[in-house]
């Protein structure tokens, strides 16, 4: 009787194009909380519409601002996991493109290549009133702790203030992330969807579209977040459990004679 895991890794060391789709789930080990998990997300503590939104910004930048660079603290206090490290460790043998909901450069840190960001990143602010990007970030960022409101920096170009290079609830998703992580979807032989809940869309759609393009899509979470399905897996379970064990599977059954 072949385990679950067992299967997932025959299944991915056949693959020649592997699409990994990532959300808050798989940074939650690295200390950087989710945004829905009953107790311990972030929307149990604040409203995403008072600090996750163009108007709310307009409202009070400071707060929104001070937000931000908390949430960029705690993402530069934190470090990658074994799951962002086993990721990077298949890209070396297989072709890889990992896509993230995620704002955190926790992927990048681990060795990821080119990873696309659907919801933006904290990493690159920009001007809210001509949406240039800064070309090098030129303040000095004070610490922030949680709730401290701090008044955003000037655009150098026309002197708007600086926002979070961020999607927020409501604005499309950058178009050029979307359209590539469109087509891997499409074209990827297995799909695995690693730590999110799957319901904000559009980006909830591109498991859904490998799904229908004929790929296997694996979705690797301590909820139950799909039904099994013929070409559809769960590993039940934390990302640093399954993710590493699922690449070091791979890497033996890749050294084992075929
Ligand atoms: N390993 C794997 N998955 C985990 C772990 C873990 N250690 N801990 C929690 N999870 C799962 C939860 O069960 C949940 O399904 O991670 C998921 C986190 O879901 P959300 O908090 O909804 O985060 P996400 O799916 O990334 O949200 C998508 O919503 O608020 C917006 O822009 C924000 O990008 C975010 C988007």
């Amino acid at each position: 009787m072949t385990s679950t895991i067992e299967a997932v890794a025959a299944l991915v060391g056949d693959a020649k194009r592997i699409v990994v789709f990532t959300g808050a789930g798989i940074s939650a080990e690295s200390g950087i909380p989710t945004f829905r998990d009953p107790l311990t997300g972030i929307w149990a503590r604040h409203d995403p519409e008072k600090l996750e939104t163009a108007s709310a910004f307009r409202e009070d930048a400071a707060l929104v601002w001070g937000w931000y660079l908390w949430r960029r603290v705690q993402v530069a206090q934190a470090a990658p996991n074994a799951a962002h490290q086993a990721i990077a460790q298949l890209a070396r043998t297989r072709e890889v493109t990992v896509v993230t909901q995620n704002i955190d450069d926790l992927h990048e840190r681990a060795g990821s290549a080119d990873v696309i960001h659907l919801h933006g990143s904290l990493a690159q602010p920009k001007c809210f009133a001509c949406h240039r990007t800064p070309a090098a970030l030129f303040f000095e960022e004070p610490i922030a702790s949680e709730g401290l409101r701090i008044e955003p920096p000037r655009c150098p170009r026309c002197n708007g203030k600086l926002r979070p290079g961020v999607v927020w609830f409501g604005e499309d998703l950058p178009a050029v992330a979307w359209k590539r992580s469109v087509l891997a979807a499409r074209d990827c032989d297995v799909l695995l969807s690693i730590g999110t809940s799957g319901v904000v869309f559009p980006a909830a759609e591109i498991p859904i579209m490998a799904l229908h393009a004929g790929a296997y899509v694996v979705h690797i979470n301590p909820a139950q977040v799909a039904q099994p399905s013929s070409r559809e897996l769960c590993l039940i379970g934390r990302a640093t459990e399954h993710v590493p064990a699922l690449v070091s599977l791979m890497m033996l059954t890749d050294m084992l004679p075929s």
